[in-house]
Parts: C-alpha cells; structure tokens; sequence
C-alpha cells in the first residue's frame, strides 16, 4: 500500500516566521508510518535548516511537491494560487478563517479538498493537544508581556539600588483567557504589581492563583458563553464595564488587552478617555488589534503614540518566537490528524469519521461541500 505523505509548504503570508512542521513532529509522524516533504527553506526563518529537517527524516522538495501532498499542513489559510496547486480528495490541515466570507471555503470544496479549520477544534480536555489558539495564545500572552517591558521606559520590578529605587510598575490585563493567563505569570515573574479581568467570573481562582489581583466589577450579568469563551454583553451591560474600568485604567503603567469573542469584532473596553487620563511613557499593548481592538485608537501592526502613550498593535506575536511556537502548532496539527490514522498498523488510508465530535467541528469542507455554516 502506499505511504501516506504530509507536505509542508513555506508560509507565504508577510511577517510570518513560523512553519507547520519542526524536527520532533517529523520523527513522530514517520513512526507512524507515514512519510514527510518540505519546501526546501521554508523553517529557515524559524530556525530550523533544511539540514535539522533531513536528519529527522524530512525530504526537501519544491512548494508544488509540498502543496502537492496527500496530506498538507499550513499555518494560515492557502491563497487561491496554493488552492490551484493542491490535488482532488487531499486532506488540509491549516488556519481556515471560517467567518471571512470571501469564497475559500467554496474554492476549497469545488477543488474536492477536504479541510480542518484549526480554530474550530472544540475547547474540551480531549482536543487540548490540538487546540492552536491555544498553543500560540500562550506563545503570544508571554511575547506581548516582553513586548511591553522592551517598550517601557522604567522597571517591571520594584530596584533599591544605591543610585535610587523603583517602584513595581502597575499592570492590568484585560482578559484572562489563555493569553492573558500566560501575560499575567510572565508579568508577575517580571516583579509587577498584576491586576487583571474578565467578565467570565469563573475565571477568578485562576488569576488569584497566579498572584494577581481580581478587579471585580458587577455588569449585572453573565458574561460566559460556550466552549470556554465569553459571550457579547448587551449595551447596558458594556456600559457598565466601561464606567467600571476607567479610573483604574487611568492608574496603570502597562495594559495588556486580550478580550476576544469568537466570529465578533473585538470589545471596546480602553477608551479614548482612558489613554487620555494614562500617564505619559504608559504602555498599552492591544493583542485584539486585528480584529478591530479592545482600544479604539490601537493600529494593527503599528506602534502610535496617543497623549504620552504608545499603544501596541502588533498582530503576531507568535511569530516573533517562531521557533517554539511552530514546534507546538506542528504537535497540534500531528494530533489532528492522528485522530483519522488507526491507532496501531502503519498509517496506509485516512479515516474522516464525521461520528467524532472533533472532526465534525473542524471539518470545514468535506467530499465537494462547505459542511461551515456560518452563525
Ligand atoms: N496579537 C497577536 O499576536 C495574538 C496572538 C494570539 C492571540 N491574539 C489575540 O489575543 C486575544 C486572546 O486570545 P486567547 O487565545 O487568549 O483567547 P481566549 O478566548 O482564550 O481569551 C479571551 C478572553 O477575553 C475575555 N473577554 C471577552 N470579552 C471580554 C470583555 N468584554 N471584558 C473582559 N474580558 C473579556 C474572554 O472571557 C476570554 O477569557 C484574541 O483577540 C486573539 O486574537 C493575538
């Protein structure tokens, strides 16, 4: 029978660093029976040389081999020109953006490719270890928290040095998810004095636990959704969470906003106001900035000073630690696709069972059909 084969193509999308294979992947999928074809430098920029790739068993191919695969992992969704490069019946593994309504999703099913959109693997204990918003949101909770010491002017940590002392600086984290959990540990290990909210309530022992201080504010009702993830409050309800936020906001040294619900643009929760009232040399770093941002005047992939304060918006921040990250979203991918390979023999034919509660959350297209329906 013949071997399954994984391909992995360069990731053509600007800024991005990371590659959806890494060495300890490769070893384990070959185990499995399976084999593995890379684009010939594409984990350069994640430090991995097409050498680290060959000696753990990859074979170093062209992009149209790698698209070209039975199986293809990606980290961002293909473009049209990839799409054209991929065969009928193969298997994609990758980033999907299930809610950008731009014809993908169809391309993909009219091309007979059948899809997984990483970002619809269910948030339960069984699906943790292929769960990459996970994996690179805790990436990303630990690079936006160095992001925020390397641009600010003063110490983390509180110093009694001979040449003077130093206060702790004073930060708050918005949104207490799995980047902000990881922001919060990473701040405190840095000495800061940490702060954080989330308006899922449950999370609470979580942040306490860490060291950090719980701002509890009454929006007067339930702000967890399903899955793991909040829900969007009514306008009475953000209201009140505005009024609650905004003079501690104004105290704060360091802000770093995480607050995300799934498919909606990104809540307002640091208003102009807010920054207004921050003092000058302030760090605001907005995680949600691509998605429209929890501060209104944060730009994506830029850094802009508004009254004395930079705001952060820079919108990848596992790529700035692409290494280790694409070890982990490499895992995530491997783990996927395990589910669909029998568990003993050598892996020779997919299985995509629609009975698993998995796939059918993740499976995006499906024998020629868009199986996504958007809410
Ligand atoms: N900039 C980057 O490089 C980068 C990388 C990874 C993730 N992100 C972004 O970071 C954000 C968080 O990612 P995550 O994986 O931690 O997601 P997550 O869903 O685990 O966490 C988001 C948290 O925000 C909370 N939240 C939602 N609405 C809120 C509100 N109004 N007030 C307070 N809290 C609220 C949720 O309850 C949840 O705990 C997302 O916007 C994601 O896109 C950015």
């Amino acid at each position: 029978m013949a071997t399954l084969l994984v391909g992995i193509p360069k990731e053509t999308r600007l800024g991005e660093t990371r590659i959806a294979m890494a060495p300890d992947a490769i070893k384990k999928l070959i185990k499995k029976g399976l084999a593995v074809a890379i684009e010939k430098s594409a984990g350069e920029s994640a430090g991995f040389s097409d050498q680290d790739l060959e000696t753990a068993g990859a074979q170093m191919v062209d992009t149209r081999a790698a698209l070209g695969a039975d199986i293809v992992f990606k980290i961002h969704r293909p473009n049209l020109t990839e799409v054209a490069q991929m065969k009928k019946g193969a298997l994609l593994i990758s980033l999907i953006e299930p809610y950008n309504n731009d014809g993908l999703m169809e391309k993909l099913a009219e091309a007979g490719i059948n899809a997984v959109g990483m970002e619809l693997v269910p948030r339960t204990s069984r699906a943790q270890s292929m769960d990459v918003l996970s994996s690179q949101g805790n990436v990303a909770g630990y690079r936006a928290v160095l992001e925020a010491a390397a641009q600010y002017g003063r110490f983390f940590p509180m110093m009694m040095t001979a040449a003077g002392s130093a206060k702790p600086a004073k930060l708050i984290v918005l949104g207490a998810g799995v980047a902000g959990l990881q922001a919060i540990a990473v701040a405190r290990k840095l000495g800061a004095a940490v702060e954080a909210y989330d308006v899922r309530s449950e999370v609470k022992e979580q942040i306490l636990s860490l060291g950090a201080k719980f701002i509890e504010i009454d929006v007067g009702e339930e702000g967890a959704g399903s899955g793991g993830y909040a829900r969007e409050l009514s306008e009475e309800g953000k209201k009140r969470l505005q009024a609650g936020l905004i003079e501690r906001l104004k105290k704060a040294d360091i802000i770093v906003s995480t607050a995300n619900i799934p498919g909606r643009k990104s809540p307002t929760l640091i208003p102009e106001e807010a920054v207004k009232g921050m003092r000058h040399g302030s760090v605001i770093i907005d995680m949600a900035a691509a998605n429209g941002g929890n501060c209104p005047l944060s730009e994506p992939d830029k850094i802009v000073t508004k009254y004395g304060v930079k705001i952060v918006g820079w919108t990848n921040y596992p790529a700035m630690v692409g290494s280790d990250a694409s070890g982990f979203y490499a895992k995530n991918l491997m783990n996927l696709l395990f589910l669909m390979l029998p568990e003993k023999e050598a892996a020779s034919a997919l299985n995509i069972n629609l009975e698993d509660d998995i796939i059918a959350a993740a499976l995006v297209t499906h024998q020629g059909k868009v199986r996504f329906a958007r809410k």
